[in-house]
């Protein structure tokens, strides 16, 4: 029988890696709130590509944003970037062909993104009112310019066949017109990964960690770091580490660690700059410890007197929490974060980092403005958008 008929449609949402999990809760919980007042019914189904499967990486972040258990999970792992993307969308195509969602909801820049959006954009349904998927991009627009970082092809891709571009700052709207999107496709709707942040920040004050690592309020900064460009070639990582270190002097440094910038350390021979999980010291002051779930990450970042990181995530969520966060990059795709927020990009150079970081010490740092529409309501923005898109493209 044909669903629309009913009213009703089905939206199929996409997860894959860690930063994934974070964007996807509110969209769900937004669309569950919909459907207790509203029309067109939305119903849901949850897939989980598999890219990240570690608990730490994947399975606790279900838990702590109350996400639900993904309804098929495509388990596809580790591999490299061709590999990795071949095997999501030869499993995600009989997904699709099986399910025939109405929508596909991607987020992000992931190799999942441009696998599942890159199926969808060339499946052809059979017996449905729709020929394919409308395929929905949330977090659209954002560009570095720089073509070396996978995830910037994956955004310029995914954005490209994508039918609704939802985006989260004005900056993505001109770089998405430049390269030929039309307008009415594009809404500025704010910022998903901020509305979960609003949503768990009273429940992460509960969190414990500080009182487990020994840490007192703004007395640490915090560290991550993982881009293939600062952790894959020995060189970069060194240069890195060695400001690391030289801050580390001034202000202990916690740094939860990502699997692949463990196995870089261990394969380097780097242990020697660390304590703690990884370490091969005890008296270092860069303390590693396996990554933290959600809201114990984003405890330890409230209260932090600093954030250093190469995370795209992360520079949102420090210019929300007021908290001066350095970032270890040549470039963002989310330039709001420095004109309005508390972020500042400083590249590898060692001197670079290492003043940035006795800038933000010595009181430099003044917090500055949230970015429009960072509000924790962009789910909700994002799903009547949807609903009445659906509608316009049922048969009459
Ligand atoms: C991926 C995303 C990146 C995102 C990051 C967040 C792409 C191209 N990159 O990078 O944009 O910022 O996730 O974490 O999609 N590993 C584990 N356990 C896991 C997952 C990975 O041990 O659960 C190890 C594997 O050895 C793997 C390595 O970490 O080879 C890197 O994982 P991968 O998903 O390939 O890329 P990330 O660096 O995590």
């Amino acid at each position: 029988m044909d669903k629309t008929k009913n009213n009703e449609f089905l939206i199929m949402h996409v997860v894959g890696a860690r930063p994934n999990f974070m964007k996807i809760a509110p969209l769900i919980r937004a669309i569950e709130k919909h459907n207790q007042k509203s029309y067109p019914k939305l119903r849901q189904i949850l897939v989980h590509t598999g890219q990240h499967y570690d608990e730490k990486m994947s399975a606790l972040f279900f838990d702590h944003l109350g996400l639900p258990r993904p309804d098929i999970d495509l388990g596809v792992g580790s591999a490299s970037h061709a590999v990795q993307t071949a095997e999501i969308m030869k499993r995600f195509e009989k997904v699709l062909l099986e399910h025939r969602p109405d929508a596909i909801i991607v987020v992000g820049d992931v190799n999942s993104t441009i696998a599942c959006a890159l199926v969808a954009a060339k499946i052809e349904y059979t017996n449905h009112h729709r020929r394919k998927p409308l395929i929905v991009h949330v977090e659209a627009g954002l560009r570095s310019f720089d073509r070396t970082m996978p995830e910037e092809i994956n955004r310029l891709l995914t954005d490209q066949i994508s039918d609704l571009l939802f985006i989260t700052e004005e900056s993505a709207k001109e770089n998405l017109l430049r390269e030929g999107i039309t307008e009415e496709k594009i809404f500025f709707v704010g910022n998903v990964m901020i509305d979960t942040l609003l949503h768990h920040l009273e429940k992460a004050q509960q969190s414990d960690i500080l009182e487990k690592l020994g840490l007192k309020e703004k007395q640490y900064a915090l560290l991550t770091l993982h881009r293939p460009s600062n952790v894959d070639r020995k060189e970069t990582f060194l240069q890195i580490l060695e400001a690391l270190e030289e801050i580390s002097r001034e202000i202990p440094i916690i740094f939860p660690i990502h699997p692949r910038t463990q196995q870089r350390v261990k394969s380097f021979g780097l242990e020697r700059f660390f304590s703690g999980f990884l370490g091969g010291r005890n008296d270092s002051q860069i303390r590693t410890i396996e990554p933290l779930g959600y809201l114990d990450f984003l405890k330890l970042m409230s209260l932090a007197r600093l954030v250093l990181t190469d995370s795209g995530g992360i520079q949102e969520e420090t210019t929300v929490l007021g908290i001066p966060c350095i970032t270890i990059r040549e470039n963002t795709e989310r330039p709001v974060t420095i004109k309005e927020g508390s972020n500042t990009l400083v590249g590898t150079n060692k001197g670079k980092i290492i003043a940035a970081a006795q800038a933000v010490l010595n009181g430099a740092f003044t917090k500055r403005k949230i970015p429009p529409l960072w509000d924790g309501r962009a789910a909700e923005r994002i799903v009547p958008v949807l609903a009445q898109k659906l509608l316009e493209d049922r048969p009459r």
